[in-house]
């Protein structure tokens, strides 16, 4: 199962030079799962030919109305029914105006008005154009529509040579954006909190144990939990990735640090996707130590148990979930592991072998729960796997009772 598998979407492209970001935004959504079609303003036909979008999606693309030939391939009105969910990418000025007062004077802008499809506008033009009052005011009259959704455009280097917010996001943005419109609200209400990435334990500045992890999957479980609605709290490790979009991201460094930060915060549900170190220095140098000419035998002290504390704690979520990351006999040291923390659940990870979990873009889980089935996830890519985690999840119950 991928984010958007077995959704119909049809990409509304309107003129602005943007509109070549928009075939990237079509084969994303189709490796997320969706079925693409695409409808294209008069506009948008002069910056990406249609022959482009309907080779991608090896559907015509819709661009006249009341088009003898294009009618006779899928009508209009057939073409506003058809989707589960309009993305309108780029989303120009006059796109936005003639939506926000229910103008249909072309295919695009009457489909819009024609369907009952939820609508993710994606807008994307000059600094000022957006600042305009006028722009301003239908954007804010878009926002409260029922059923239509917007994604903020990015501020950096505009093709008109300025600079300032106006951009169209990347693709994955409006992607996770399209998901999270088409997702039930499983998790709306609830605060989940995800630990993700390595820690590291400074023997002096310069000097530090820690493990491969790249943050990749804890990542991925924040933001397939910000999609079923749950507000979201990130505490991560040192990783080289961006937080999901509307995902509070706390940074820490070492397992002390992490202990902290998880314990600071009330969450419904915890998820400890991070590789904490299991020890630490004894003591951590102000100053980098010289090699001298010797060995050296630090003495290493045990990190606390984040997991098993908070699993204890008086203040204990609703469900506590962790991952165990084994080389071997993976089910059963996970299992023990779970009764051993007094944990809700646990995700088995196999790390061994040559295609271990670490850094990998995919992964492969079992998911444990006491009395439940365990469920098995081969091979998927990371976020698919967080999507079936997150979907499991509204399933457990707390052993406190509450679910
Ligand atoms: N964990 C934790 N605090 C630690 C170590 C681990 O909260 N100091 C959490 C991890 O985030 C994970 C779970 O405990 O959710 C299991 O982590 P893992 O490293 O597999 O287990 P360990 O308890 O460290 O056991 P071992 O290394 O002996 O297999």
């Amino acid at each position: 199962m991928t984010q958007l598998s077995q959704k119909k979407i049809l990409v509304a492209v309107s003129g602005g030079i943007a509109a070549y970001k928009a075939a990237q935004l079509v084969r994303d959504l189709q490796r997320a799962g969706a079925t693409v079609r695409v409808a294209m303003t008069e506009g948008a036909t002069r910056f990406v030919a249609p022959l482009t979008f309907q080779a991608l999606t090896g559907n015509p693309v819709a661009t006249q109305i009341l088009d003898p030939s294009e009618e006779h391939e899928i009508g209009h009105i057939e073409l506003a029914r058809w989707p589960d969910l309009i993305v309108v990418a780029p989303a120009t000025a006059n796109v936005l105006a003639k939506a926000a007062v229910g103008l249909a004077d072309d295919l695009v802008t009457t489909t819009l008005l024609a369907s009952e499809a939820p609508v993710l506008f994606c807008p994307a033009m000059n600094t000022q154009m957006l600042r305009h009052p006028a722009t301003q005011q239908n954007i804010a009259a878009l926002r409260a529509r029922e059923r239509t959704f917007l994604v903020e455009p990015d501020a950096g280097e505009l093709a008109c040579g300025e600079v300032g917010a106006g951009r169209l996001p990347d693709p994955p943005v409006i992607v996770d954006a399209a998901a999270a419109v088409l997702s039930p609200a499983l998790l709306a209400g609830r605060h989940v909190l995800v630990s993700a990435g390595p820690t590291r334990e400074h023997f002096d500045p310069a000097r530090f144990i820690s493990n491969p992890s790249s943050g990749r999957m804890g990542y991925a479980i924040a933001a397939a939990a910000k999609a079923l609605g749950a507000d979201v709290t990130l505490v991560s490790g040192p990783v080289s990735l961006e937080p999901p979009t509307g995902v509070e991201c706390v940074p820490v460094v070492s397992a002390a640090d992490m202990q902290r930060e998880v314990n600071a915060r009330s969450s419904d549900i915890v998820v400890m996707a991070a590789a904490v170190a299991d020890w630490t220095p004894t003591t951590t140098a102000e100053h980098k130590r010289k090699k001298g000419g010797g060995d050296w035998s630090p003495e290493l002290q045990r990190t606390p148990d984040i997991i098993a504390g908070l699993a204890a704690s008086p203040k204990r979520p609703v469900l506590v979930i962790g991952f165990a990351a084994e080389t071997e006999h993976v089910v059963e040291y996970a299992r023990e592991k779970m009764k051993r923390k007094g944990l809700d659940g646990i995700v088995a990870n196999d790390v061994g072998g040559t295609d271990t979990a670490f850094g990998n873009a995919t992964n492969a889980v079992t998911l444990l729960a006491p009395g439940q089935d365990d469920v098995v996830l081969p091979r998927a890519p990371k976020r698919a796997i967080a999507d079936r985690i997150c979907g499991w999840l509204t399933t457990l119950q707390g052993s406190n009772g509450n679910s």
